[in-house]
Protein backbone atom coordinates (compact mmCIF):
# COMPACT_ATOMS: atom_id res chain seq x y z
CA UNK A 1 0.00 0.00 0.00
CA UNK A 2 2.26 2.50 -1.13
CA UNK A 3 0.10 5.60 -0.85
CA UNK A 4 -0.59 5.46 3.11
CA UNK A 5 1.57 8.21 3.28
CA UNK A 6 -0.78 10.94 2.23
CA UNK A 7 -3.02 13.06 3.64
CA UNK A 8 -6.97 12.35 3.93
CA UNK A 9 -9.19 15.26 4.26
CA UNK A 10 -12.63 14.25 5.88
CA UNK A 11 -15.43 16.14 5.91
CA UNK A 12 -18.24 15.37 8.04
CA UNK A 13 -20.53 16.98 10.11
CA UNK A 14 -21.83 14.22 12.66
CA UNK A 15 -19.37 14.11 14.77
CA UNK A 16 -19.13 10.21 15.59
CA UNK A 17 -19.01 9.08 12.07
CA UNK A 18 -16.16 11.94 12.15
CA UNK A 19 -14.13 10.37 14.91
CA UNK A 20 -14.91 7.00 13.62
CA UNK A 21 -13.26 7.52 9.93
CA UNK A 22 -10.26 9.41 11.66
CA UNK A 23 -9.50 6.65 13.96
CA UNK A 24 -9.64 3.89 11.06
CA UNK A 25 -7.54 5.70 8.41
CA UNK A 26 -4.97 6.90 11.40
CA UNK A 27 -5.08 3.44 12.51
CA UNK A 28 -4.07 2.32 8.87
CA UNK A 29 -0.72 4.89 8.58
CA UNK A 30 -2.68 7.50 6.79
CA UNK A 31 -2.23 11.02 7.82
CA UNK A 32 -5.90 12.37 8.81
CA UNK A 33 -7.44 15.59 9.64
CA UNK A 34 -11.06 16.52 9.32
CA UNK A 35 -13.03 19.71 9.72
CA UNK A 36 -17.36 19.62 10.03
CA UNK A 37 -18.47 21.87 7.02
CA UNK A 38 -17.01 22.39 3.85
CA UNK A 39 -15.78 26.23 4.34
CA UNK A 40 -13.17 24.81 7.28
CA UNK A 41 -12.88 22.42 4.39
CA UNK A 42 -11.20 25.00 2.01
CA UNK A 43 -9.02 26.54 4.62
CA UNK A 44 -7.55 23.46 5.28
CA UNK A 45 -6.90 22.80 1.75
CA UNK A 46 -5.19 26.21 1.45
CA UNK A 47 -3.04 25.99 4.20
CA UNK A 48 -2.04 22.60 3.66
CA UNK A 49 -1.33 19.33 0.44
CA UNK A 50 -3.94 17.17 0.75
CA UNK A 51 -3.90 13.83 -1.33
CA UNK A 52 -7.66 13.01 -1.02
CA UNK A 53 -10.85 14.22 0.92
CA UNK A 54 -13.64 12.21 1.85
CA UNK A 55 -16.80 14.11 1.69
CA UNK A 56 -20.34 13.78 2.92
CA UNK A 57 -23.06 15.09 0.20
CA UNK A 58 -25.47 16.66 2.87
CA UNK A 59 -23.19 19.45 4.77
CA UNK A 60 -24.18 22.47 6.90
CA UNK A 61 -23.54 25.47 4.84
CA UNK A 62 -21.23 24.75 1.39
CA UNK A 63 -22.82 21.28 0.24
CA UNK A 64 -21.06 18.35 -1.35
CA UNK A 65 -21.05 19.15 -4.41
CA UNK A 66 -20.58 23.18 -3.88
CA UNK A 67 -17.15 21.82 -1.90
CA UNK A 68 -16.19 19.33 -4.78
CA UNK A 69 -16.60 22.14 -7.37
CA UNK A 70 -14.77 24.40 -5.87
CA UNK A 71 -11.36 21.87 -5.12
CA UNK A 72 -11.44 21.08 -8.73
CA UNK A 73 -11.41 24.80 -9.90
CA UNK A 74 -8.66 25.42 -6.86
CA UNK A 75 -6.91 21.82 -6.47
CA UNK A 76 -7.42 19.59 -9.70
CA UNK A 77 -4.83 17.54 -8.35
CA UNK A 78 -7.03 16.66 -5.32
CA UNK A 79 -9.19 13.28 -5.14
CA UNK A 80 -12.79 13.68 -3.98
CA UNK A 81 -14.77 11.11 -2.38
CA UNK A 82 -18.29 11.83 -1.77
CA UNK A 83 -20.29 10.14 1.20
CA UNK A 84 -24.22 9.90 0.02
CA UNK A 85 -27.20 8.50 1.58
CA UNK A 86 -28.60 5.62 -0.64
CA UNK A 87 -31.84 7.08 -1.23
CA UNK A 88 -30.15 9.73 -2.68
CA UNK A 89 -28.07 8.25 -5.33
CA UNK A 90 -29.22 10.62 -8.09
CA UNK A 91 -26.67 12.97 -5.91
CA UNK A 92 -23.71 10.39 -6.68
CA UNK A 93 -23.93 10.72 -10.04
CA UNK A 94 -24.39 14.44 -10.47
CA UNK A 95 -21.31 14.05 -8.33
CA UNK A 96 -19.43 11.65 -10.64
CA UNK A 97 -20.50 14.30 -13.20
CA UNK A 98 -18.95 17.27 -11.09
CA UNK A 99 -15.67 15.02 -11.18
CA UNK A 100 -15.38 13.25 -7.93
CA UNK A 101 -13.40 10.45 -7.86
CA UNK A 102 -15.97 7.67 -6.17
CA UNK A 103 -18.87 7.77 -4.03
CA UNK A 104 -19.88 5.73 -1.76
CA UNK A 105 -23.32 4.87 -0.06
CA UNK A 106 -24.10 5.41 3.73
CA UNK A 107 -24.35 3.08 5.22
CA UNK A 108 -21.11 1.24 4.74
CA UNK A 109 -18.44 -1.32 5.78
CA UNK A 110 -15.37 0.83 6.60
CA UNK A 111 -13.26 -1.86 4.83
CA UNK A 112 -14.99 -0.79 1.76
CA UNK A 113 -14.07 2.71 2.12
CA UNK A 114 -10.82 1.66 2.29
CA UNK A 115 -10.35 -0.03 -0.71
CA UNK A 116 -12.41 2.99 -2.11
CA UNK A 117 -9.64 5.28 -1.34
CA UNK A 118 -6.95 3.12 -2.19
CA UNK A 119 -8.03 2.92 -5.67
CA UNK A 120 -9.01 6.75 -5.60
CA UNK A 121 -5.08 7.34 -4.71
CA UNK A 122 -3.89 4.76 -6.96
CA UNK A 123 -5.63 6.52 -9.63
CA UNK A 124 -4.16 9.35 -8.49
CA UNK A 125 -1.02 8.97 -8.61
CA UNK A 126 -0.58 7.56 -12.00
CA UNK A 127 -2.44 10.79 -13.25
CA UNK A 128 0.22 12.57 -11.80
CA UNK A 129 2.72 10.05 -12.95
CA UNK A 130 1.54 10.39 -16.53
CA UNK A 131 1.49 14.63 -16.15
CA UNK A 132 4.87 14.18 -14.90
CA UNK A 133 6.02 12.21 -17.48
CA UNK A 134 4.34 14.62 -20.42
CA UNK A 135 6.01 17.54 -18.94
CA UNK A 136 9.55 15.96 -18.94
CA UNK A 137 8.96 14.80 -22.83
CA UNK A 138 7.96 18.98 -23.44
CA UNK A 139 11.25 19.84 -21.62
CA UNK A 140 12.99 17.16 -23.86
CA UNK A 141 11.49 17.71 -27.04
CA UNK A 142 11.85 21.98 -26.52
CA UNK A 143 14.59 24.40 -26.52
CA UNK A 144 14.46 27.65 -26.67
CA UNK A 145 10.69 27.66 -28.92
CA UNK A 146 12.89 25.07 -30.88
CA UNK A 147 10.55 22.00 -31.09
CA UNK A 148 12.09 18.67 -32.47
CA UNK A 149 12.55 14.83 -31.48
CA UNK A 150 14.79 13.74 -34.42
CA UNK A 151 18.41 13.21 -33.98
CA UNK A 152 19.41 16.18 -36.14
CA UNK A 153 17.24 18.77 -33.79
CA UNK A 154 18.37 16.55 -30.81
CA UNK A 155 22.16 17.46 -31.74
CA UNK A 156 21.13 20.85 -32.86
CA UNK A 157 19.81 21.76 -29.21
CA UNK A 158 23.32 20.26 -28.35
CA UNK A 159 25.70 22.03 -30.28
CA UNK A 160 23.67 25.55 -29.53
CA UNK A 161 24.44 25.19 -25.48
CA UNK A 162 27.90 24.38 -26.53
CA UNK A 163 28.00 27.78 -28.75
CA UNK A 164 25.80 29.52 -25.86
CA UNK A 165 28.48 28.69 -23.75
CA UNK A 166 31.57 30.33 -25.65
CA UNK A 167 30.80 33.63 -25.30
CA UNK A 168 33.18 35.60 -28.85
CA UNK A 169 32.95 32.07 -30.89
CA UNK A 170 30.95 33.20 -34.04
CA UNK A 171 28.38 30.84 -35.64
CA UNK A 172 27.62 30.51 -39.13
CA UNK A 173 23.82 29.00 -39.81
CA UNK A 174 23.55 27.43 -43.14
CA UNK A 175 19.46 25.85 -43.90
CA UNK A 176 16.90 26.19 -46.56
CA UNK A 177 14.22 28.68 -46.09
CA UNK A 178 12.35 28.57 -43.06
CA UNK A 179 14.64 26.02 -40.77
CA UNK A 180 14.42 27.99 -38.14
CA UNK A 181 17.63 30.08 -38.27
CA UNK A 182 16.63 33.47 -37.20
CA UNK A 183 15.59 31.13 -34.35
CA UNK A 184 18.56 29.00 -33.88
CA UNK A 185 20.45 32.13 -33.62
CA UNK A 186 17.92 33.73 -30.92
CA UNK A 187 18.51 30.67 -29.28
CA UNK A 188 22.29 31.00 -29.25
CA UNK A 189 22.05 34.48 -27.87
CA UNK A 190 19.12 33.63 -24.93
CA UNK A 191 21.01 31.03 -23.56
CA UNK A 192 24.71 32.78 -22.93
CA UNK A 193 25.78 35.25 -21.14
CA UNK A 194 25.08 38.09 -23.59
CA UNK A 195 21.22 37.39 -22.98
CA UNK A 196 20.56 40.72 -21.02
CA UNK A 197 22.21 42.88 -24.17
CA UNK A 198 20.66 43.65 -27.41
CA UNK A 199 19.96 40.57 -29.88
CA UNK A 200 20.29 42.80 -33.28
CA UNK A 201 19.09 40.91 -36.55
CA UNK A 202 20.41 42.53 -39.95
CA UNK A 203 19.00 41.49 -43.09
CA UNK A 204 22.25 41.96 -45.13
CA UNK A 205 19.78 41.67 -48.56
CA UNK A 206 16.95 43.72 -47.69
CA UNK A 207 19.09 46.87 -47.65
CA UNK A 208 20.88 48.31 -50.61
CA UNK A 209 24.72 48.26 -50.45
CA UNK A 210 25.04 51.92 -49.75
CA UNK A 211 22.94 52.52 -46.62
CA UNK A 212 23.97 48.98 -45.05
CA UNK A 213 27.63 50.12 -44.68
CA UNK A 214 26.38 53.20 -42.97
CA UNK A 215 23.30 50.87 -40.46
CA UNK A 216 26.38 48.37 -40.18
CA UNK A 217 28.75 50.68 -38.79
CA UNK A 218 26.65 54.37 -38.48
CA UNK A 219 28.00 57.72 -39.58
CA UNK A 220 29.71 60.66 -39.13
CA UNK A 221 27.56 64.22 -39.86
CA UNK A 222 28.14 65.55 -43.03
CA UNK A 223 30.08 61.90 -44.33
CA UNK A 224 27.29 61.90 -47.54
CA UNK A 225 25.01 63.81 -48.21
CA UNK A 226 21.55 63.25 -46.15
CA UNK A 227 24.08 62.70 -43.48
CA UNK A 228 22.70 65.50 -40.92
CA UNK A 229 23.61 64.16 -38.05
CA UNK A 230 25.79 61.78 -36.29
CA UNK A 231 24.89 58.08 -36.22
CA UNK A 232 25.60 54.87 -34.10
CA UNK A 233 25.49 51.71 -36.44
CA UNK A 234 23.42 48.40 -35.42
CA UNK A 235 27.09 46.57 -34.51
CA UNK A 236 27.24 49.36 -32.30
CA UNK A 237 24.27 49.12 -31.14
CA UNK A 238 24.46 45.39 -30.09
CA UNK A 239 27.41 46.15 -27.50
CA UNK A 240 27.25 43.74 -25.33
CA UNK A 241 24.92 41.49 -27.42
CA UNK A 242 24.84 39.85 -30.51
CA UNK A 243 24.80 40.80 -34.20
CA UNK A 244 22.49 38.30 -36.10
CA UNK A 245 23.97 38.68 -40.00
CA UNK A 246 21.01 37.27 -41.99
CA UNK A 247 21.37 36.39 -45.69
CA UNK A 248 25.44 37.27 -45.26
CA UNK A 249 26.17 35.42 -48.55
CA UNK A 250 24.38 38.72 -50.01
CA UNK A 251 27.16 40.80 -48.71
CA UNK A 252 29.00 43.21 -51.20
CA UNK A 253 32.59 42.73 -51.93
CA UNK A 254 33.21 45.78 -50.75
CA UNK A 255 31.48 45.39 -47.39
CA UNK A 256 33.15 41.95 -47.06
CA UNK A 257 36.34 43.70 -46.43
CA UNK A 258 35.05 45.81 -44.02
CA UNK A 259 33.30 43.49 -41.70
CA UNK A 260 36.23 41.45 -41.41
CA UNK A 261 38.12 44.09 -40.38
CA UNK A 262 35.54 44.51 -37.63
CA UNK A 263 35.80 40.97 -36.83
CA UNK A 264 39.82 40.79 -36.70
CA UNK A 265 40.39 43.80 -34.38
CA UNK A 266 37.26 44.20 -32.55
CA UNK A 267 36.59 47.97 -33.91
CA UNK A 268 34.13 49.82 -35.72
CA UNK A 269 35.15 52.92 -37.47
CA UNK A 270 31.97 54.80 -38.63
CA UNK A 271 31.32 55.85 -42.28
CA UNK A 272 33.45 59.04 -42.60
CA UNK A 273 34.82 58.88 -39.09
CA UNK A 274 38.18 58.61 -37.58
CA UNK A 275 37.68 57.26 -34.06
CA UNK A 276 38.29 53.60 -33.34
CA UNK A 277 35.40 52.14 -31.19
CA UNK A 278 35.99 48.90 -29.73
CA UNK A 279 32.98 46.71 -29.70
CA UNK A 280 32.25 43.53 -27.49
CA UNK A 281 30.29 41.47 -29.44
CA UNK A 282 29.22 37.93 -30.82
CA UNK A 283 28.62 37.71 -34.92
CA UNK A 284 26.02 35.51 -35.87
CA UNK A 285 25.22 34.88 -39.57
CA UNK A 286 22.74 32.69 -41.68
CA UNK A 287 22.72 31.84 -45.14
CA UNK A 288 20.72 29.82 -47.04
CA UNK A 289 23.03 28.72 -49.56
CA UNK A 290 26.26 26.87 -49.03
CA UNK A 291 28.97 29.50 -48.22
CA UNK A 292 31.59 27.14 -49.18
CA UNK A 293 30.49 26.84 -52.61
CA UNK A 294 30.31 30.31 -53.26
CA UNK A 295 33.93 30.97 -51.60
CA UNK A 296 35.03 28.29 -53.98
CA UNK A 297 33.83 30.64 -56.61
CA UNK A 298 35.31 33.58 -55.55
CA UNK A 299 32.14 35.16 -54.52
CA UNK A 300 32.62 35.09 -50.85
CA UNK A 301 36.01 35.89 -49.18
CA UNK A 302 37.65 32.54 -48.18
CA UNK A 303 39.44 34.77 -45.03
CA UNK A 304 35.91 36.25 -44.00
CA UNK A 305 34.02 32.61 -44.20
CA UNK A 306 36.56 30.74 -41.85
CA UNK A 307 36.02 34.03 -39.37
CA UNK A 308 32.22 33.72 -39.51
CA UNK A 309 32.13 30.10 -39.40
CA UNK A 310 34.21 29.04 -36.40
CA UNK A 311 31.65 26.53 -35.28
CA UNK A 312 29.40 25.80 -38.32
CA UNK A 313 25.69 24.85 -37.54
CA UNK A 314 23.71 22.91 -39.79
CA UNK A 315 19.79 22.82 -40.42
CA UNK A 316 18.38 20.36 -42.54
CA UNK A 317 14.97 20.19 -44.17
CA UNK A 318 11.80 19.20 -42.83
CA UNK A 319 11.60 16.89 -44.98
CA UNK A 320 14.50 15.03 -43.86
CA UNK A 321 13.37 14.98 -40.04
CA UNK A 322 9.64 13.99 -40.32
CA UNK A 323 9.34 12.55 -37.11
CA UNK A 324 9.34 16.23 -35.92
CA UNK A 325 6.09 16.76 -37.92
CA UNK A 326 3.80 15.51 -35.40
CA UNK A 327 5.53 17.48 -32.53
CA UNK A 328 5.31 20.93 -34.86
CA UNK A 329 2.03 20.22 -35.48
CA UNK A 330 0.89 20.28 -32.12
CA UNK A 331 3.35 22.71 -30.95
CA UNK A 332 2.00 25.07 -33.39
CA UNK A 333 -1.78 24.51 -33.05
CA UNK A 334 -1.09 24.91 -29.42
CA UNK A 335 0.32 28.50 -30.43
CA UNK A 336 -2.54 29.58 -32.52
CA UNK A 337 -4.77 28.26 -29.77
CA UNK A 338 -3.36 30.58 -27.03
CA UNK A 339 -3.06 33.57 -29.01
CA UNK A 340 -6.51 33.26 -29.65
CA UNK A 341 -7.76 32.11 -26.32
CA UNK A 342 -9.30 29.04 -27.79
CA UNK A 343 -9.20 25.10 -27.10
CA UNK A 344 -6.75 23.36 -28.83
CA UNK A 345 -7.93 21.87 -32.15
CA UNK A 346 -6.28 18.50 -33.92
CA UNK A 347 -6.23 17.34 -37.20
CA UNK A 348 -8.42 13.93 -38.42
CA UNK A 349 -5.92 11.08 -39.41
CA UNK A 350 -5.54 11.74 -43.13
CA UNK A 351 -4.89 15.24 -42.77
CA UNK A 352 -2.17 14.28 -40.75
CA UNK A 353 -0.83 11.58 -42.57
CA UNK A 354 -0.59 14.44 -45.64
CA UNK A 355 0.98 16.69 -43.70
CA UNK A 356 3.60 13.82 -42.83
CA UNK A 357 4.36 13.38 -46.62
CA UNK A 358 3.82 16.46 -47.95
CA UNK A 359 7.78 17.54 -49.11
CA UNK A 360 7.52 20.80 -47.53
CA UNK A 361 9.58 22.89 -49.87
CA UNK A 362 9.28 25.70 -47.45
CA UNK A 363 10.27 24.00 -43.65
CA UNK A 364 8.40 24.71 -41.24
CA UNK A 365 7.22 27.81 -41.58
CA UNK A 366 5.81 26.75 -44.43
CA UNK A 367 4.11 24.39 -42.03
CA UNK A 368 3.15 26.83 -39.59
CA UNK A 369 1.40 28.65 -42.48
CA UNK A 370 -0.52 25.41 -43.12
CA UNK A 371 -1.66 24.60 -39.78
CA UNK A 372 -2.95 28.40 -39.52
CA UNK A 373 -4.93 28.50 -42.98
CA UNK A 374 -5.87 25.19 -41.27
CA UNK A 375 -7.72 26.65 -38.64
CA UNK A 376 -9.00 29.43 -40.09
CA UNK A 377 -10.70 27.36 -42.27
CA UNK A 378 -12.16 24.49 -40.63
CA UNK A 379 -14.85 24.94 -38.56
CA UNK A 380 -15.07 22.08 -36.27
CA UNK A 381 -12.91 21.04 -33.57
CA UNK A 382 -11.16 18.39 -36.29
CA UNK A 383 -9.59 19.72 -38.96
CA UNK A 384 -9.65 17.91 -42.44
CA UNK A 385 -8.10 17.71 -45.49
CA UNK A 386 -10.05 20.21 -46.89
CA UNK A 387 -8.74 23.51 -44.68
CA UNK A 388 -5.34 22.48 -45.83
CA UNK A 389 -4.36 24.31 -48.45
CA UNK A 390 -3.91 23.83 -51.63
CA UNK A 391 -0.49 24.06 -52.29
CA UNK A 392 0.26 21.35 -49.53
CA UNK A 393 -2.60 18.59 -51.01
CA UNK A 394 -2.26 18.88 -54.26
CA UNK A 395 0.59 16.24 -54.81
CA UNK A 396 1.16 16.39 -58.37
CA UNK A 397 3.34 19.58 -57.82
CA UNK A 398 5.71 17.37 -55.41
CA UNK A 399 6.32 14.54 -57.60
CA UNK A 400 9.76 16.20 -58.80
CA UNK A 401 11.11 16.78 -55.44
CA UNK A 402 9.55 13.08 -54.25
CA UNK A 403 11.64 11.47 -56.93
CA UNK A 404 14.61 13.67 -55.53
CA UNK A 405 14.11 12.36 -52.19
CA UNK A 406 14.26 8.55 -53.00
CA UNK A 407 16.61 8.85 -56.35
CA UNK A 408 13.48 7.57 -58.76
CA UNK A 409 14.41 6.47 -62.00
CA UNK A 410 13.25 8.33 -64.70
CA UNK A 411 10.95 5.28 -65.51
CA UNK A 412 9.98 5.33 -62.26
CA UNK A 413 9.29 8.71 -62.26
CA UNK A 414 6.82 8.21 -65.32
CA UNK A 415 4.67 5.97 -64.10
CA UNK A 416 4.15 7.87 -60.95
CA UNK A 417 3.29 10.84 -63.00
CA UNK A 418 0.86 8.71 -65.53
CA UNK A 419 -0.77 7.52 -62.43
CA UNK A 420 -1.14 10.75 -61.40
CA UNK A 421 -2.21 12.17 -64.13
CA UNK A 422 -4.98 8.91 -64.40
CA UNK A 423 -6.12 9.61 -60.98
CA UNK A 424 -6.59 13.28 -61.71
CA UNK A 425 -8.80 12.37 -65.24
CA UNK A 426 -11.09 10.66 -62.52
CA UNK A 427 -9.88 6.81 -63.94
CA UNK A 428 -10.51 8.27 -67.96
CA UNK A 429 -7.76 7.01 -70.04
CA UNK A 430 -9.01 8.77 -72.93
CA UNK A 431 -8.79 12.56 -71.19
CA UNK A 432 -5.46 10.96 -69.72
CA UNK A 433 -3.41 9.81 -73.01
CA UNK A 434 -4.59 13.70 -74.51
CA UNK A 435 -3.41 15.29 -70.84
CA UNK A 436 -0.21 13.44 -71.69
CA UNK A 437 -0.10 14.07 -75.08
CA UNK A 438 -0.16 10.04 -75.92
CA UNK A 439 -1.95 8.24 -77.98
CA UNK A 440 -4.14 5.74 -76.27
CA UNK A 441 -2.63 3.01 -76.96
CA UNK A 442 0.64 4.13 -75.58
CA UNK A 443 -1.17 4.48 -72.74
CA UNK A 444 -2.75 1.03 -72.33
CA UNK A 445 0.44 -0.13 -72.73
CA UNK A 446 2.15 1.52 -69.92
CA UNK A 447 -0.62 0.98 -68.13
CA UNK A 448 -0.43 -2.83 -68.61
CA UNK A 449 2.78 -3.04 -67.32
CA UNK A 450 2.32 -1.59 -64.07
CA UNK A 451 -0.29 -3.84 -63.69
CA UNK A 452 -2.73 -1.68 -64.23
CA UNK A 453 -4.47 -1.72 -67.52
CA UNK A 454 -5.93 -5.07 -68.07
CA UNK A 455 -9.95 -4.15 -66.93
CA UNK A 456 -12.27 -4.91 -69.77
CA UNK A 457 -14.06 -1.68 -69.13
CA UNK A 458 -10.64 -0.25 -70.36
CA UNK A 459 -10.94 -1.06 -73.64
CA UNK A 460 -13.15 1.50 -74.84
CA UNK A 461 -11.46 4.42 -72.94
CA UNK A 462 -13.06 4.12 -69.53
CA UNK A 463 -11.71 2.46 -66.12
CA UNK A 464 -14.01 1.17 -63.43
CA UNK A 465 -13.85 5.11 -61.97
CA UNK A 466 -16.06 5.87 -64.80
CA UNK A 467 -18.94 3.98 -63.82
CA UNK A 468 -20.73 5.96 -61.35
CA UNK A 469 -24.11 4.95 -59.24
CA UNK A 470 -26.80 7.30 -60.38
CA UNK A 471 -29.98 6.38 -58.63
CA UNK A 472 -29.40 3.26 -57.94
CA UNK A 473 -28.94 2.06 -61.54
CA UNK A 474 -25.20 1.64 -62.61
CA UNK A 475 -24.13 4.10 -65.80
CA UNK A 476 -21.55 4.80 -67.48
CA UNK A 477 -19.73 8.03 -66.74
CA UNK A 478 -20.12 8.85 -71.05
CA UNK A 479 -23.61 8.80 -71.41
CA UNK A 480 -24.35 11.12 -68.46
N1 LIG B 1 12.25 23.79 -34.80
C1 LIG B 1 11.28 24.71 -34.79
N2 LIG B 1 10.37 24.71 -33.79
C2 LIG B 1 9.39 25.63 -33.75
N3 LIG B 1 9.22 26.59 -34.65
C3 LIG B 1 10.09 26.64 -35.68
C4 LIG B 1 11.17 25.72 -35.80
N4 LIG B 1 11.86 26.01 -36.90
C5 LIG B 1 11.26 27.07 -37.47
N5 LIG B 1 10.20 27.47 -36.73
C6 LIG B 1 9.27 28.57 -37.05
O1 LIG B 1 9.22 28.66 -38.47
C7 LIG B 1 9.28 30.00 -38.89
C8 LIG B 1 10.52 30.22 -39.73
O2 LIG B 1 11.66 30.20 -38.92
P1 LIG B 1 12.90 31.20 -39.15
O3 LIG B 1 12.41 32.56 -39.49
O4 LIG B 1 13.82 31.06 -38.00
O5 LIG B 1 13.50 30.50 -40.43
P2 LIG B 1 14.71 30.96 -41.37
O6 LIG B 1 15.55 29.76 -41.56
O7 LIG B 1 15.33 32.18 -40.79
O8 LIG B 1 13.95 31.28 -42.72
P3 LIG B 1 14.43 32.24 -43.95
O9 LIG B 1 15.62 31.58 -44.57
O10 LIG B 1 13.27 32.21 -44.87
O11 LIG B 1 14.72 33.56 -43.35
C9 LIG B 1 9.23 30.85 -37.65
O12 LIG B 1 7.91 31.22 -37.38
C10 LIG B 1 9.76 29.93 -36.59
O13 LIG B 1 9.23 30.27 -35.35
MG1 LIG C 1 15.44 34.12 -41.60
Amino acid sequence: MRNVNQKILIVEDEAPMCELLMTFFSEKGYKVDAVQNGEEAIRQLEERDCALVITDIKLPGLSGLELLARIQLDWPDVAVIIMTAFSSISSAVEAMKLGAEDYIGKPFQLDELAITVEKALERRSLRREVKELRAEVRERYNFSNLVGRSKPMQQLFEVIKRIAARRDASALIIGSTGTGKELVARAIHYNSDRKNAPFVPINCSAIPETLLESELFGHQRGAFTGAHETRRGLIEEAQGGTVFLDEINTLSQNLQVKLLRVLQERIVRKVGGRENIPIDVRFVSASNRDLEDAVKRGEFRQDLFYRLNVVPVRLSDLKDRREDIPLLVHHFLRKFADQHNEPVRRFAGEAMRILMTHTWPGNVRELENAVEHALTMGSGETLTVEDLPTSVTASERDIVDEALLDNATLAEVERRYILRVLEKMEGHQMRTAHALGIDRRTLYRRLRQYGQGSDKNNEDGRSKGDVLKKGGVQVKASSL
